[in-house]
């Protein structure tokens, strides 16, 4: 079996409700208690911030993670004002402030695409380890350089990579691994839609989708991809893939579509098996002619499903806290987040010259 974090599929862990009696898993547990407390802070305040971090480091304090967040950086004063509520920390208008006012163990970059690069560089020349939200870099030379970085200085860099740690893909993960699809993965299909047209369809949606394919299937030699445009924005494009393995991908990503209804779609094939992955909420397991899929599905609404967690937000942060520690390696490394980029930026030379790109040819290999 995969060594890949224990699934709860949109639920508390098991051993809390049924061994400890304890369906919301907030009872002490000496493990977590001795771990070593943490103080993170957050630079960029807006949606993301307000709507998912702040409540993930709520879920992960509920459950007795010993972090607290003790500053957060934001230009705009309405926005400082009501995170600086929301999380009980104290606001300061500029990354530069906060560190002179203390030295957090862990800072999340979670201001726009543009200012991830300047704030992770400040942060880690100051020796701050960061977790930066998705992309890494709009460019990937600023990736490659941040990670280089960090390596440079010995500072951990850990890029946004929330769906790895949701149920659905986590579970396909774990099944991957244990060879649930009779072979290594030999094709892999991805669907993304947004309904809102204001958002860069690669770099602010299908980079979760091309996070994942790495993930499932590893390294890119080759991208060839055709779009559809309105006026300059890409509103669709289908993209190729060929692996170092071997094996073959594609995308099909569309701002054409629907953001709240039906928006996201994986298949994995394997050898006279396959995966997929519905909509980000239904794994299922179609590894017999004649017998039953295996199907995983969360009962939704149900008071154990918490959205932090399903999100694959808590479970990302606890993986880079107990990085920072030092007791367990970092699953989405910097790295990983330049791969991201690498193929948002092999897709827009493939677009731009109606060719196929070599990534080693054309310097793209992070
Ligand atoms: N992981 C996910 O699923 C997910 C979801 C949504 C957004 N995101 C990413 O999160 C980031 C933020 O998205 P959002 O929707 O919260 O955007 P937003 O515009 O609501 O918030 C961004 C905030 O950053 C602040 N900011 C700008 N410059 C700054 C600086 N130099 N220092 C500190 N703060 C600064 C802005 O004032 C703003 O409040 C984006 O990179 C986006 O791609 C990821």
């Amino acid at each position: 079996m995969s060594d890949w974090k224990k699934i709860d599929f949109g639920h508390t862990p098991y051993a809390a409700a049924f061994g400890r009696g304890d369906v919301y898993d907030v009872g002490h547990k000496p493990e977590r208690a001795a771990k070593r407390p943490l103080a993170v802070a957050v630079a960029g305040c807006g949606g993301v911030a307000q709507a998912k971090w702040i409540p993930a480091i709520r879920r992960l304090q509920t459950i007795g993670e010993p972090v607290r967040i003790v500053g957060l950086a934001e230009p705009d004063a309405q926005t400082r004002t009501r995170a600086a509520e929301l999380s009980g920390a104290p606001g300061f208008a500029s990354l530069g402030d906060l560190l002179a006012a203390g030295r957090p163990d862990l800072l999340l970059v979670l201001a726009s695409d543009a200012h991830h690069v300047p704030l992770a560089r400040q942060a880690i020349e100051a020796g701050v380890p960061c977790l930066v939200e998705k992309p890494l870099a709009r460019e990937f030379a600023d990736a490659v350089g941040l990670a280089r970085l960090a390596d440079e200085k010995g500072v951990l860099l850990a890029s946004v990579a929330n769906k790895r740690f949701s149920p659905p893909y986590a579970q396909a993960k774990v099944l991957v691994d244990a060879g649930a699809l009779k072979s290594v993965p030999t094709v892999f299909t991805g669907k993304f839609t947004l309904g809102y047209p204001y958002v860069d369809l690669l770099e602010g949606g299908t980079v979760h989708l091309l996070d994942l394919l790495l993930w499932f299937m590893g390294p890119v030699e080759k991208v060839h991809a055709r779009g559809v445009w309105s006026a300059d924005y890409l509103t669709s494009a289908v993209i190729s893939f060929a692996f170092r393995s071997g094996s073959i991908g594609t995308i099909m990503t569309s701002a054409a579509g629907l953001s709240f209804g039906p928006w996201e779609r994986v298949e994995i094939f394997g050898r006279n098996a396959f995966l997929t992955v519905d909509n980000q909420i239904e794994l299922a397991l179609h590894d017999d002619e004649t017998g039953p899929a295996k199907i995983w599905r969360p009962s939704v609404p149900n008071t154990l499903l918490f959205d932090e967690s399903f999100g694959g937000y808590s479970g990302l942060l606890e993986d880079v806290l107990d990085a920072v520690r030092g007791t367990a390696p970092l699953s989405a490394t910097g790295r990983d987040g330049a791969a991201a980029v690498s193929l948002i930026e092999a897709t827009r030379r493939s677009l731009a010259r109606g060719a196929e790109i070599d990534l080693a040819a054309e310097g793209l290999l992070p």
